[in-house]
This record gives structure tokens, C-alpha cells and sequence, in this order.
């Protein structure tokens, strides 16, 4: 999905619209960019137990999280006398995966012996010479979800799993932390929520974020907001605090907390953030956007990583309308359109295999509404590379320039912003008149926008962070804001 990262605040220069947040489809045909989801390949259901003297597990630290952190590796070491590639290293969390009992074990011949499947797994191959000296080790990343983890060695493959040795449990020193605050703008440009997960209901502790501004000498008088709990989903509490009144701009600490029943305080991270500016404030924005993170594990190991299908349709369709129509350009003078599916234009391969160049009637209706509301750019994801046209209308470049855009923006121009993480999608060999940079790479896009009628894009590689393509747009402001009483009309190739 989109996501994006702000400093110096976004809310008064850039109106950014983002729909269909949800993850790229499966069940589309353009499912064939999209993985599969590795855990549901394992038949845990038809494990049988086969507990080996010879066969061992060790997990160390067994204590993570002792100076607080909420991530860790772990080193696994295993190994038996009859080592075979079809051996995998399973990790369980909560530990104790082989008491529990099944729900339904009707539906399996057999009483099956397991119906917890693992969080996540590797080949106990993944470590040089296994397969020689029936020995591996073998690094885990974990984070803090409030339970306690085991790991398993088990032998038979994925398809018919027999578990041959179990680790002694480990866990973090404080199972019930809080943990990974995230920040999301208010309502108005002075609020910002923060929301976080922590193992206490609001019956036990309660749950609270500590804030203030940052004062360089001296120390900031600290507000605290409550937080209410807002959801439950096993495992853990989510709650949700807002922080109001900020002043414009200004940069705030805020530390999440719980307070227990003797007194004392459970303590999350520190973070800082910089509060919007006042809307129409002259001032210098900066945003980054990316798209399709993917979801692989950085210890390479297999874990759920499915996706789910996002849709559009006519609600989505007047909502746009309505959303683009209420712009006011004074106030918002860059005006950013993002989606998560392409309805633009897109050159990856399959998109071209369909002669459309985008998602089934992506920009049909849309094309008018952008050219209307004089949408600067439009960001796309879905498609994992990187890809920048010409100002476009109706598929058809409205300037020759490349680089330097500058007086009235004819079209739109249309990004494709997906090297976010996931697997990368390869593009058609015919370059489109309309592609002016394609990059087959993980990167992402940086935008600054200096004032009303100065923008600067650049594309940046995640390998080095250097800029690999960039524009600048230096635009008469008045020309847009002539189409904020009743828009502009949408411009005719006609010239
Ligand atoms: C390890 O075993 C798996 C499953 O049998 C196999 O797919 C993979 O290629 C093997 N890897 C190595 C490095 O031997
Ligand atoms: C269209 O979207 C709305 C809300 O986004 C949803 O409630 C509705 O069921 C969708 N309709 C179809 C036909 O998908
Ligand atoms: C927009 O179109 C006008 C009229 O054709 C042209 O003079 C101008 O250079 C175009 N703007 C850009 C940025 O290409
Ligand atoms: C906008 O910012 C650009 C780049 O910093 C600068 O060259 C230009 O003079 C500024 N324009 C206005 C109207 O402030």
C-alpha cells in the first residue's frame, strides 16, 4: 500500500488523496506479481511426533528485551543424527504449541496432533553443510507480541511435518509493553492520534501518552493524554491517544505509557514529530512516498505474507469527485492523487500484455476529473518498479519537456512509486511515448515543495539513497488558483 513518512508536516501544501489503502490483489489477474502465502503450505494437521535423544534445539538469549528493546535476534542451533533437505526450523509462538487442543478434529482422519501453525519457518538447510554434519544455526528476527516463542525441528517436509525436537520457551522480559506507536494526522491540522499495542487492558494499567514540545535549553512542560482503548484482537490491547491544540510546525516529544495499580510506570520509546503547519502557511513540505512494501522477513525466513484484494467502484468513484471538487486550492496548493492500483498509466508488462496500460477502466472517468481539478502529480502502486511519465492527457504528452516544467501545467503527471520492498515486476520491451524513466529497482520518491508554485520530485534508489530521476515544476500559482471558483475546464488536445 501507500505509505508515507512526514517531516516538516504535509497537511496545508500537499492535499493528498489516498484510496483503496488495501494491499495489491490475488485476485486479479495481475496476480501472477503477487506471491503466495508460504505458511499455508505446511499440513500441520497431519504432524506426527517422533522426539529424538539425538535430536536437539537451543534458542539464544533466552531473555530478549532486557534494556527494553521491542526487537531481537535469536541464534538457533540444532541438530540430529539424520539430517535430509526436507528439515525445517519452525517457530512457535506461544511456546507451548503441542498442548493445545484442536477445534475441530472431526474434519481430519485421525485426531490431528496439531492445529497451531508456526509464525513463521526456514530450511534447516539455510545453514551451510547441515546436510553433512547434521548441525545448523541459524538467526531469527522476533518482536515483542506479548507471548512467549519455542522452535522445532521437524523432519518430512512441509507436506507431511514430524517433529523431531522442541526448544526450551524464551521470551521478552516484559511480554506486555508497549510497543510500535504510530502516528496518524487528526482531523485538523493541530491534532495527531497516536496508536500502539500493549499486553494491558485499561482495567489493569492505565494507558497514557506522555508529550510536549521539545524546548532546546530548558525542559518542556510535559501534557499527558489518555488513551482509549479502542479495539482487542488477541493478542494484545490497541489504544489510541490525540493530541491536540499543537502549535503549527513545531516539533513535540511523546513517550507511550501505562500506569500500573501500585504507581509505578510502564514506559514505551521516545519519539518526536514535527506538527503540521497552519493551513495556507507558507512553508517548505517535504513527503515520501512509496509504495508495496512487501512483507518479506529480514532474516529471510517464511512467514505470512499474503495479500488481499483491493477494489474500486462507483461509491469510490463519487468519492473522488467529491473529494477533488472540495480541494481549496488556496489553502492546498499542490494537489497529489494516490491509489493503490494503477488507473493511470503503467508500462509493466502485463498491463501492456492487456493494451491498456492500466488497471479495466482505471482512468476512463478519472482522466477528466484530474485534468479538471488540475492534479499535479498521481502516485500509483501495485506494479513493484518505478516508472515517471510526461504531463498526460487521454495518453497523449501535452509538453515535450522532460525535466524543467515551468508556466501552465497542461496534464498530469503519473508515477508509478511500487519498489517499496516487494518482488520486482518487470515492464514490457516497447517503451510508450509517454514513459520518460522506468527503473526496475526497490526506491522510493521524495517531494519538496518549497512554496505555492515551486516543486521539486526526485526518485531515489533505497540501495544508495542518490537521486536517479527528478523534475522540477515552477508554475504560475495564479493559473490554479483561477480554478478554484468552478474549476478548471478539462483542456482539449485541440492545441
Ligand atoms: C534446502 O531444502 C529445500 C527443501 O528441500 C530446497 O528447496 C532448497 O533448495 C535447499 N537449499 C539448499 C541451500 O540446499
Ligand atoms: C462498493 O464500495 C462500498 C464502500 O467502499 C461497499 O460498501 C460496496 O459493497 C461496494 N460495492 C460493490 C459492488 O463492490
Ligand atoms: C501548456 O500549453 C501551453 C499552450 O499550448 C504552452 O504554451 C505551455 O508551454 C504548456 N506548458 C508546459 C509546462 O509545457
Ligand atoms: C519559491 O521557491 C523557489 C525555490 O526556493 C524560489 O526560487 C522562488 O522564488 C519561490 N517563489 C515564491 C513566490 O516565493
Amino acid at each position: 500500500m501507500m505509505g508515507r513518512r512526514r517531516s516538516g508536516g504535509v497537511a496545508m501544501a500537499v492535499a493528498a488523496l489516498l484510496l483503496l489503502a488495501a494491499a495489491a490483489a490475488s485476485a486479479s489477474p495481475a496476480s501472477t506479481l503477487e506471491g503466495f502465502q508460504p505458511l499455508s503450505k505446511i499440513a500441520i494437521h497431519k504432524t506426527t511426533v517422533d522426539l529424538h535423544d539425538s535430536a536437539y534445539v537451543r534458542a539464544t538469549p533466552a531473555l530478549l528485551g532486557d534494556q527494553g528493546e521491542d526487537t531481537e535476534w535469536v541464534t538457533v542451533k540444532y541438530g540430529w543424527a539424520n539430517p535430509s533437505a526436507d528439515d525445517w526450523i519452525a517457530v512457535f509462538s506461544p511456546a507451548d504449541f503441542l498442548s493445545g487442543s484442536c477445534p475441530n478434529p472431526s474434519r481430519y482422519p485421525g485426531e490431528p496432533l496439531l492445529c497451531t501453525a508456526p509464525i513463521k519457518y526456514q530450511w534447516a538447510n539455510y545453514s551451510a553443510n547441515y546436510l553433512y554434519w547434521g548441525k545448523g544455526s541459524i538467526r531469527f528476527q522476533l518482536i515483542n507480541q506479548r507471548y512467549d516463542f519455542s522452535f522445532a525441528l521437524f523432519t518430512g517436509g512441509l507436506e507431511n511435518p514430524k517433529l523431531v525436537a522442541v526448544s526450551k520457551p524464551i521470551s521478552f522480559k516484559n511480554p506486555k509493553a508497549p510497543v510500535y506507536p504510530r502516528l496518524a494526522q487528526g482531523k485538523s491540522y493541530d491534532e495527531m492520534t497516536v496508536t500502539w499495542t500493549s499486553g494491558y487492558d485499561i482495567s489493569e494499567a492505565y494507558p497514557f501518552v506522555e508529550w510536549g514540545m521539545v524546548v532546546l535549553s530548558g525542559s518542556g512542560a510535559a501534557a499527558t493524554a489518555p488513551a482509549r482503548t479502542v479495539g482487542w484482537r488477541e493478542p494484545g490491547f490497541i489504544h489510541t491517544a490525540f493530541l491536540r491544540d499543537l502549535w503549527p510546525n513545531k516539533e513535540y516529544y511523546y513517550k507511550i505509557g501505562h500506569e500500573l495499580s501500585d504507581g509505578s510506570i510502564v514506559w514505551g520509546k521516545q519519539y518526536t514529530f514535527r506538527a503540521p503547519p497552519f493551513p495556507g502557511q507558507n512553508s517548505l513540505q517535504r513527503i515520501i512516498v512509496f509504495g508495496d512494501m512487501g512483507k518479506a522477513e529480514r532474516d529471510g525466513s517464511n512467514e505470512f505474507a499474503n495479500y488481499q484484494p483491493g477494489s474500486l467502484n462507483t461509491t469510490d468513484r463519487l468519492f473522488i469527485e467529491h473529494c477533488l471538487s472540495t480541494v481549496d486550492r488556496k489553502h492546498q496548493p499542490w494537489l497529489i492523487f494516490a491509489a493503490h492500483r494503477v488507473l493511470g498509466y503503467s508500462s509493466n508488462s502485463w498491463y501492456a500484455d492487456q493494451g491498456s496500460f492500466e488497471e479495466p477502466e482505471g482512468r476512463e472517468s478519472l482522466q477528466k476529473l484530474w485534468q479538471k481539478h488540475r492534479v499535479d502529480v498521481a502516485f500509483f502502486g501495485h506494479v513493484h518498479n518505478y516508472e515517471r511519465t510526461c504531463p498526460l492527457y487521454q495518453s497523449q504528452c501535452v509538453s515535450g519537456e522532460k525535466s524543467r516544467f515551468s508556466g501552465t501545467m497542461n496534464g498530469t503527471i503519473f508515477v508509478i512509486a511500487g519498489g517499496g520492498g516487494s518482488h520486482l515486476s518487470d515492464y514490457t520491451s516497447a517503451i510508450p511515448k509517454w514513459s520518460v524513466f522506468r527503473d526496475r529497482d526497490y526506491g522510493f520518491v521524495k517531494l519538496t515543495a518549497f512554496n505555492h508554485s515551486s516543486l521539486l520530485f526526485e526518485y531515489k534508489k533505497s540501495s544508495d539513497g542518490k537521486v536517479y530521476d527528478s523534475f522540477t515544476v515552477d508554475r504560475d500559482y495564479r493559473d490554479v488558483l483561477s480554478c478554484v471558483h468552478d474549476s478548471c475546464y478539462p483542456t482539449t488536445l485541440a492545441s
